[in-house]
């Protein structure tokens, strides 16, 4: 039987990434200054950041025929690709276009990632050991369903709901441990505006077995667990592309904790990853090593 520490069954995107004066804005058309295609897909870059961090990681997903980059991508970081799958409809992509602040702003195309059967998921999953970790994101199909069936299998789940659609909130997050959302996510599950502090308490409320962090992209990220409370401010870089920094976060922040460390130190790591990843272009090519971090 497979014993990777994380399976992570998640998206696989071709990345167009063109750099702009600014976006482009309802009936403009804008030249870009540059043009670059990289692997992405919030899933590749989570397995990537959890190799990188040092945890055995193999990755489940789907691309078309035009995607075995991505796959050679995940081999090269040491993520293991048994369970990536080949299909006729073409790999998700996503055009992305990185402003002159580093800022970005992303069109997905679903393709691949959204092509997957249940009988697929049900074959991955019923080659995995109970205890064993299942990071998901939301672009691909069927998340509550391979929550159902994961949590039933007895792997331990951990969700960054990404991007969030109105049906997250009625995923069954309460099966999850682990939660990442950013502010915007956090906001949209939580149905209440407020204070960054206020909006964590109502997910606390709504989610209390759950360890939650919720990223605030330059101003920091909060964990909470409960009662317990841990701000880490964000460290200053220069910001070059922030494209895959929030998948840094969570790539490195489940591995930290998987290595043992409090949550306050995982958080700590996590920060200083993704202000790394923010310092280079590109999504998963931007991803630090262990070594770098730790
Ligand atoms: O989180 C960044 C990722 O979002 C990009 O790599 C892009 O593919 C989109 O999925």
């Amino acid at each position: 039987m497979f014993s990777a520490e994380v399976l992570n069954f998640g998206s696989l995107n071709i990345d167009h990434v063109y750099r702009v004066p600014h976006f482009v804005a309802p009936g403009e058309t804008l030249s870009c200054l540059n043009y670059s295609v990289f692997a992405g897909g919030k899933g590749l870059n989570q397995s990537i950041a959890l190799a990188r961090a040092g945890v055995k990681t193999a990755h489940a997903g789907k691309i078309g025929h035009d995607g075995g980059f991505l796959i050679e991508t995940l081999k090269e970081a040491g993520v293991d690709t048994q369970f990536v799958l080949e299909g006729e409809t073409p790999t998700g992509h996503a055009s992305i276009q990185v402003d002159s602040a580093g800022q970005n702003s992303i069109l997905l195309y679903p393709g691949s990632n959204c092509d997957i059967s249940e009988t697929e998921i049900l074959s991955v999953l019923e080659q995995q050991i109970p205890g064993t970790w299942l990071m998901l994101q939301n672009e691909i199909n069927s998340i509550p369903f391979l929550m159902r069936e994961a949590h039933k299998r007895g792997l331990r789940i951990a969700i960054n709901p990404a991007p969030c659609t109105d049906a997250v909130k009625d995923y069954p997050l309460e099966l999850a441990e682990l939660l990442f959302v950013n502010e915007i996510e956090a906001a949209q599950l939580s149905g209440s505006s407020g204070s960054f502090e206020e909006i964590a308490d109502r997910l606390v409320k709504q989610y209390p077995s759950l360890k939650i962090v919720m990223t605030l992209g330059g101003a920091g990220a909060i964990y909470r667990c409960g009662k317990e409370f841990h701000f880490e401010p964000a460290l200053s870089s220069e910001v070059v592309d922030t494209t895959s920094a929030g998948d840094t976060f969570c790539g490195y922040f489940l591995s930290s904790l998987m290595k043992g460390f409090s949550p306050a130190d995982a958080m700590k790591f996590a920060a200083k990853a993704s202000s790394v990843t923010v310092s280079r272009p590109g999504a998963a090519v931007s991803i630090p090593l262990a070594e770098e971090i730790f």
